[in-house]
Order: C-alpha cells, then sequence, then structure tokens
C-alpha cells in the first residue's frame, strides 16, 4: 500500500515513505518538547514578516492567535501527534492550518525548518542554562551553610585517601563551592555566547525578502542575530558548550557524591543523611543506604556520552545542516534532564545531611596528621633545614607506630631520643586545632580564612 505523499514537502513525490522510513526520520517523538520554543519563534516571525509588508496583518493576527490555541492544545494534551509529519515544525503548521486555513501556509515565507529548528533549540538550551543556574546557585548556599555552622570543626584532609593533615569542615565545602561556582560561570559564559538568532537564515543562504532579523531576534530575547547564515543553520557549537558545561559540573556532583558514600559509611560516620534522602534494604534491616549520592555519582556517565556523542555527530558534518542534526537533541534533553535532577538531589542532601562533629575531630587527630606540623616546628624554631626536620619527624611517627599512639602521646623523653633539641614546646604544635589555625595562608584551612572565604561567597550572591 502506498501512502500519499507528504503534505509539506511532498510535491515532486509520487509515494509516501516506507514505514522504515518514516521511523528512522521522525524526531516528533523527542523534538515535541520544543513546541514552546516553536511557537515563540513562528509568533515572532510573523509579527515581523507583517512589519514588513511580507504579510498582511490580518494574515499575521491570525495566524499568531492560531498558534496560541495550537499551544494550549500542546499543553493541555489533547494535541495529537503525527509521525507521518516528523517532527514539532510541521506537526504545528499543519494544526495551524487546520484551525486557521489558507494563512498558515504563508507562515513559512522567508524561512526555513533548519533556521526553525536552530532557533528552538537555542531557546531551549539557553532556558536549560538558565535552569543549571539556579540550581547552582541554590546547591553553593545550601554548601555555604554547611560551611558556615562548621568554620571551625576539625576534620582529616587527604591526599591518596590517606590522612594528610588536618582541615575545617567550612573549609571543605567551601573547595565545593568554589568548583560549583567555576560551574556557574561556565553556564553563564556559554549562555553570552549562544545568545544569537539563527532566524532568518532561512535554509542556509538567507532571504530575498526583505526580513528584518535584529526584530526576530530582539522578541526572542537573543542579543543580535547571527552574523553568518550558513553557521547560523549548521552551528551547534551551543548545545556542545551546555554538554561540556554540564559534564564538568556532573563530574564535580560524581566527586561529592563519592565523598557522601564514604563519609556515610558505619567506618566514617562523618556524616548522618537524612531519612529523606536514603533509602532502605529489602533483606537487612539495619541498612540506610546513600542511593541519591550513587546516583548522581553514575550521572556524569550519561552525560559526558551525551557530550562525546554529540561531538561525533558534528565532527565530520560538511557546512550547512545535515540531518545527522536531528540527533542532537535527545541527547542533550537526557543530559539536561539529569543534570537538573542531580543537582536537586545534590542540594536537598546537602540541607538535610549532619555532619557528625565528634567523629570528625576523633578521625582529625588519627594518622599522623599533625606530622606536618612538628616538622615545621623543627625547621622554626631548631633551625633544622626542612629535609632533616622531615627525616626526624619520620623517625617519631615510626615510634609512636611502634608504641602503637598518635604523635602527641609521646613523652619528651621519647622525642628527645630522636632529636635531643626537642623541648616540651613541641607538644603546643601538635594538636590538630592548633594546626588548623595556623593555617593562615589566603586560601588556608584556618576558620578565620575560611570565614572569610564565606563573606565573599556571599557578597557575591547578594
Ligand atoms: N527535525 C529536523 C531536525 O531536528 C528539523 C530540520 C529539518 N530540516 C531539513 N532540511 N530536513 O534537525
Amino acid at each position: 500500500m502506498t501512502k500519499t505523499s507528504n503534505q509539506m514537502w511532498g510535491g515532486r513525490f509520487a509515494a509516501g515513505p516506507d514505514a522504515i522510513m518514516e521511523a528512522i526520520n521522525a524526531s516528533i517523538g523527542f523534538d515535541k518538547r520544543l513546541a514552546a520554543q516553536d511557537i515563540a519563534g513562528s509568533r515572532a516571525h510573523a509579527a515581523m514578516l507583517a512589519a514588513q509588508g511580507i504579510l498582511t496583518d490580518s494574515d499575521a493576527q491570525a495566524i499568531r492567535e492560531g498558534l496560541l490555541t495550537v499551544l494550549s492544545e500542546i499543553e493541555g494534551g489533547t494535541f495529537e501527534f503525527s509521525t507521518a509529519l516528523e517532527d514539532i515544525h510541521m506537526n504545528v503548521e499543519a494544526r495551524l492550518k487546520e484551525i486557521i486555513g489558507e494563512p498558515a501556509g504563508r507562515l513559512h515565507t522567508a524561512r526555513s525548518r533548519n533556521d526553525q529548528v536552530a532557533t528552538d533549540f537555542r531557546l531551549w538550551v539557553r532556558d536549560q542554562l538558565d535552569a543549571a543556574e539556579a540550581g547552582l546557585l541554590a546547591l553553593i548556599r545550601a554548601l555555604l551553610a554547611q560551611a558556615e555552622a562548621g568554620a571551625d570543626w576539625v576534620m582529616p584532609g587527604f591526599t591518596h585517601l590517606q590522612t594528610a593533615q588536618p582541615v575545617t569542615w567550612g573549609h571543605h565545602m567551601m573547595a565545593y563551592v568554589e568548583m560549583f561556582g567555576r560551574d556557574l560561570s561556565r553556564m553563564r559564559d556559554a549562555r553570552v555566547r549562544m545568545n544569537e538568532s539563527p532566524l532568518g537564515a532561512a535554509a542556509l543562504a538567507g532571504t530575498s525578502f526583505p526580513i528584518d532579523r535584529h526584530a526576530t531576534a530582539a522578541a526572542l530575547g537573543f542579543d543580535r542575530p547571527c552574523a553568518n547564515s550558513l553557521d547560523a543553520v549548521s552551528d551547534r557549537d551551543f548545545a556542545l558548550e551546555f554538554l561540556g558545561a554540564a559534564s564538568i559540573c556532573a563530574m564535580h556532583l560524581s566527586r561529592f557524591a563519592e565523598e557522601l558514600v564514604i563519609w556515610s559509611t558505619a567506618q566514617f560516620r562523618f556524616v548522618t543523611l537524612s531519612d529523606r534522602f536514603s533509602t532502605g534494604s529489602s533483606i537487612m534491616p539495619q541498612k540506610k543506604n546513600p542511593d541519591a549520592a550513587e546516583l548522581i555519582r553514575a550521572k556524569v556517565g550519561r552525560i559526558m556520552g551525551a557530550n562525546v556523542a554529540l561531538m561525533m555527530v558534528m565532527k565530520g558534518l560538511a557546512l550547512t545542516y545535515s540531518k545527522d542534526m536531528q540527533e542532537d537533541k535527545e541527547q542533550v534533553f537526557d543530559a539536561a534532564d539529569n543534570l537538573m535532577l542531580a543537582l536537586a538531589a545534590m542540594e536537598g542532601m546537602v540541607r538535610d545531611m549532619t555532619a557528625n562533629r565528634d567523629r570528625l575531630a576523633a578521625a582529625a587527630g588519627s594518622g599522623f596528621s599533625t606530622a606536618t606540623d612538628l616538622a615545621d616546628w623543627l625547621v622554626r624554631v631548631l633551625g633544622l633545614p626542612f629535609r632533616e626536620a622531615h627525616h626526624v619527624t619520620g623517625s617519631l611517627v615510626a615510634l609512636a607506630e611502634k608504641k602503637g599512639c598518635d604523635l602527641p602521646d609521646l613523652s619528651l623523653a621519647d622525642m628527645q631520643s630522636v632529636h635531643k633539641g626537642i623541648t616540651a614546646d613541641v607538644f603546643g604544635v601538635l594538636g590538630v586545632e592548633n594546626s588548623v589555625n595556623s593555617r593562615m595562608s589566603y586560601g588556608g584551612t584556618a576558620p578565620a580564612q575560611v570565614r572569610a572565604q564565606i563573606a565573599r561567597w556571599k557578597e557575591r550572591l547578594a
């Protein structure tokens, strides 16, 4: 059975597409998510065509109102999407024709689906950059609240996941504030760069109609029209930049999620996650699992995957539009959905979680975490070269390990057996509080430094 040819472009076709052709070609299953952007773009286009005398005011009026009817049908869930009409652009236009008749056919004057989809997708991605910014701001605020509450709580700082030096809880939280702050600025940068309108580039070469691209750009909130029509229809950098920024952000989320997984174990107990952001086990009644953190940790895979997938789609495409580019949307939709969900889940977890101050403090002093302070004391007070101080401290650590105690538990006699110049004064630097308080260098872990960074961020966000 031969179907009739496509009502939008089938003029030269005698037969309709094979069912498999229709299945591989159609994008309506996913690009229906662009409906609001498509209708906004078309309404701006129609208004501009009328202002330029290309459409009559009454046709433009009918089109603009009819499009609002279509939008309300889509939002109300009564719109019947058709695979035969391929994509959101043709679905909307076909329905517009049913509603307003002949003037609908004039909407596509001086335009192509190529500039149309590029415009719709830019508008959609722009909204996601804004949503990511909002999600990041909320997460940063939650981290700032944690940092403020525990600006001077001591905990172990790690390198190689081995105890390194004592740090403060606030300092650790603020490290993530810096990371998510860079993610925020990446989203903002991308938004500035991408905010140009492809509309009016038409199929690829521009149009012979006297259109006003500046007017449609302004109506859609773009800063200006894209300057080159070939580039306008074939550029997907804006989507790649979003995916790149999203991938880095998801990587940061994943690192923090990993820490929360470790910290919430019975062995660490650095934090207690709230019931609201934990799950139980169907067989082990005692379990409280950090599933949200684990899922956030995993999300980077699909988000980075989307980034790679779209990069591969784009890399070999000769100018300008090729249908390959229809594959841009699902990747970006999936990545955006999962990034927003991960940001919201992380924000919720951080808001709700309780840092176990006593556990953090107990762990802070273990693992000879003040060994560097001891070495620094040997340099500062006894005038030893740092390398020698390092060696002496290493011997003291070995001695403490042999005795099964921590550095502050060694007696002065023990200390002097390794280096006879050591005085009782040394015990002053072996405490973790002293250790963190002494790290007053800019950006260091001292509570005073941490509080200064918190204040700087609060000012920045105000
Ligand atoms: N659905 C298409 C896409 O997403 C719209 C553009 C179609 N353009 C074309 N020349 N066939 O890319």
